[in-house]
């Protein structure tokens, strides 16, 4: 199969540019397109033989489920059993927006969406091409991120060529996505609320409305909540480019440290190196940095900001993690050395999004 891409204009595109996307989704067939967060894989949630080809073409497991996107409220009683009060404020505050929520679903959500579940998560995406595509098929899509299963998060379109080429007839070009993680998937049915994936709407802002939420497997003080299953996909291996990720974790002089040590035991096995260095705050050391042969790519650095500003911004380090990774891939090193950031705002997804890639943690 050929796969082919359409480039859009997120700012001009128009319902035209959609109708193939339309007519091969309601022809059973899957397609990539653009959101927010990262690039989906979509089809119609009513159509199961295409709902099965999303889990081949990304070799997922079946006990994996899926976020259902909805482009308009309207689209959310059909889905859901009842719209708790608590939810309804969630949605008003959040949506379009990279918040997915847990309802109890309704008979029209197959067991292929929830793999069985009797909850379904939902989201109304905030991208203008994700939403103008279910609008124009007149049915909420079911998508996972559009990677091979195991694989960082596609960011642009050339991501999701490189994974699904010949195995998806087409995908919708909308530029880079602008969060660069997915969503954050929210359970409020358990007490207290519980963040099961940290993603593109952080901790803290959700806090404004939830003051007691957690997240889960973190700082919990209640055991039991720490046994109860958690969201499927936390199960798996995620986020791993080919080359093993090793975090360095500490002070930035601890990170500093490891840095130097990590990098000269991998080139005394002439290892070729990859280094993604997020702190400006953390000189590189000088055999590093004079070292052609070794990859070292700067991230969350806004080149317009001055060279000595102290800080570093979280959300740019999160938009532009996965396509790092995937960057160093593409240059075949052995090995990535990444350094880890605090876990306050962005840096949240971040680090647990480098926890999950990770191969070692120092
Ligand atoms: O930003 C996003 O959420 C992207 C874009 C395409 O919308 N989608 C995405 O989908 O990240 P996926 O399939 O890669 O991740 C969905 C996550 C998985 O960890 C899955 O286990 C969880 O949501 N999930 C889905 N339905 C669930 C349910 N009923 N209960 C608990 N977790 C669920
Ligand atoms: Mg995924």
């Amino acid at each position: 199969m050929e796969t082919k891409i359409i480039s859009l204009d997120p700012t001009g595109f128009t319902r035209l540019d959609l109708e193939e996307a339309v007519y091969l989704m309601q022809n059973g067939e899957i397609i990539g397109f653009p959101t927010e967060t990262v690039y989906g894989l979509g089809a119609s949630i009513l159509n199961p033989e295409s709902l099965k080809k999303i889990y081949l073409a990304k070799g997922r497991p079946m006990d994996n489920p899926l976020i259902v996107h909805i482009s308009h409220m309207d689209m959310l009683p059909a889905l859901v059993k009842q719209i708790p009060e608590r939810i309804s404020i969630l949605c008003d505050r959040y949506w379009p927006g990279p918040l997915t929520i847990l309802f109890e679903k309704s008979e029209l959500v197959s067991d292929l969406v929830t793999a069985g579940l009797s909850t379904v998560a939902i989201r109304m995406p905030a991208n203008e091409i994700a939403r103008a595509l279910i609008r124009e098929l007149g049915e909420p899509i079911a998508a996972p991120s559009a990677n091979s299963s195991g694989k960082p998060s596609p960011t642009n379109a050339m991501h999701v060529f490189n994974d699904l080429k010949g195995i998806i007839p087409l995908i919708l070009d909308g530029g880079s996505c602008d969060y660069g993680v997915e969503s954050t998937v929210i359970d409020v049915h358990s007490n207290p609320p519980l963040i099961l994936r940290p993603g593109g709407i952080t901790l803290e802002e959700l806090q404004e409305v939830l003051p007691n939420i957690q997240v889960y497997g973190k700082n919990q003080k209640d055991k039991a909540l720490e046994e109860k299953p958690s969201t499927p996909g936390l199960k798996y291996t995620h986020y791993s480019p080919n080359a093993p990720v090793i975090l360095l974790t500490g002070t930035n002089e601890e990170i500093q440290a490891k840095l130097q040590k990590t990098y000269l035991q991998y080139k005394e096995n002439q290892s070729k190196i990859g280094i993604i260095h997020t702190h400006k705050t953390i000189e590189l050391p000088i055999l590093i940095s004079q070292d052609q042969d070794t990859y070292v790519h700067s991230l969350g650095i806004n080149k317009n900001e001055l060279i000595d500003s102290q800080d570093f911004n979280a959300a740019l380090i999160q938009q532009g993690l996965f396509a790092k990774l995937r960057e160093m891939d593409m240059e075949n090193v052995d090995v990535i050395i990444v350094e880890a950031i605090s876990e306050k705002k962005e840096g949240l997804a971040v680090m647990n999004r480098l926890q999950k890639a990770a191969f070692k943690i120092l």
